[in-house]
């Protein structure tokens, strides 16, 4: 699946993204996030989705180093968490999560969530990490839109990406307004719905109709609309299934029957309620 890793969108940064990254939340520590990441890479993922949060940057780093993968053609992300919040604080969590990666640099480190009181002290951190060249691209991860607003007022460097929750059944349609108009690439995590939709009869038949799965209908869902999508999965047939997006297209009809599914599904936080 050579499209996995030659299908990329350019940052704000200069760098490219690969247009589908393999998530590893709830991904367990040791073998399993190991196999999978190793799986994904030998199938031709290019990205990796981890977090200090998540447990398992260790696991993340030693399948990449196992992987055979050049560094510089694997694309990881990893995020700072609330407890590390606050500019210090952001620098030494980086520090321990490079550590815990085994690398010298990652491609992406995100702000994880918009933390009332530190965001703005926490995102000068993420600054100086990115102008040290240490965080090849910064950006942030569940930020609507007046955290956006907040940010981009004081900001020198605008992220590159926003990763928030995107299904059809979850369009943030304002938020990735904003992000459109500075520059700001979407990227969608719990892309599957964490499979709570499916089973979604318009979701199944839109599958039924052109041959695919329903996750498939989801993930390409997301990358016709230009975002970065990040499915997870510990099992090799699914990696292979979530990345199998490239022989197939959802025609008009398949969009406008998708794009009409918004009802507001959060399956994770809702960061509409952070302040
Ligand atoms: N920034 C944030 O705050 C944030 C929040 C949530 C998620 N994320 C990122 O986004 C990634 C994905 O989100 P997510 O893990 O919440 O949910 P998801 O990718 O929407 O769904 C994952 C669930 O679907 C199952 N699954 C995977 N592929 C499948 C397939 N082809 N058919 C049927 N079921 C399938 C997985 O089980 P198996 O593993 O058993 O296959 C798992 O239970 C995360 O891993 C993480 O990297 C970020």
């Amino acid at each position: 699946m050579q499209e996995l890793a030659s299908t990329t969108i350019r940052l704000n940064s200069g760098a490219s993204i690969p247009q589908v990254g393999l998530g590893v939340w709830q991904s367990p520590a040791g073998t399993a996030t190991r196999q999978a990441v190793l799986e994904a890479l030998r199938l031709g993922y290019r990205h990796v989705d981890t977090a200090r949060i998540y447990g398992n940057e260790r696991d993340v780093g030693i399948g990449v180093r196992d992987s055979g993968v050049p560094r510089d053609q694997v694309f990881v992300t990893t995020k700072l968490w609330n407890s590390d919040q606050g500019h210090d604080e952001a620098l030494r969590a980086f520090d321990a999560s490079l550590e815990r990666l085994g690398l010298e640099y990652v491609d992406l480190f995100l702000l994880h969530w918009p933390l009332a009181g530190k965001r703005l002290e926490s995102w000068r951190a993420l600054e100086r990490l990115y102008e040290e060249k240490r965080a090849r691209s910064i950006g942030v991860s569940n930020f609507l839109v007046p955290h956006l607003t907040e940010l981009l007022g004081k900001a020198k460097h605008v992220p590159a990406v926003n990763q928030i929750e995107l299904t059809p059944f979850l369009q943030r349609r304002e938020t990735r307004a904003l992000c459109r108009q500075h520059g700001i690439v979407i990227e969608a995590y719990s892309p599957l719905t964490r499979g709570k939709r499916l089973d979604h009869p318009v979701v199944v038949e839109v599958a039924r109709r052109l041959g695919r799965t329903a996750a498939q209908v989801l993930l390409r869902w997301g990358l016709q609309h230009g975002h970065v999508v990040l499915p997870k999965s510990t099992k090799s047939a699914r990696i292979a299934e979530n990345g199998a997006l490239f022989d197939f297209v959802l025609d008009p009809r398949a969009m406008e029957d998708l794009d009409a599914l918004e009802e507001g599904l959060v399956t994770g936080w809702d960061p509409a309620e952070q302040r």
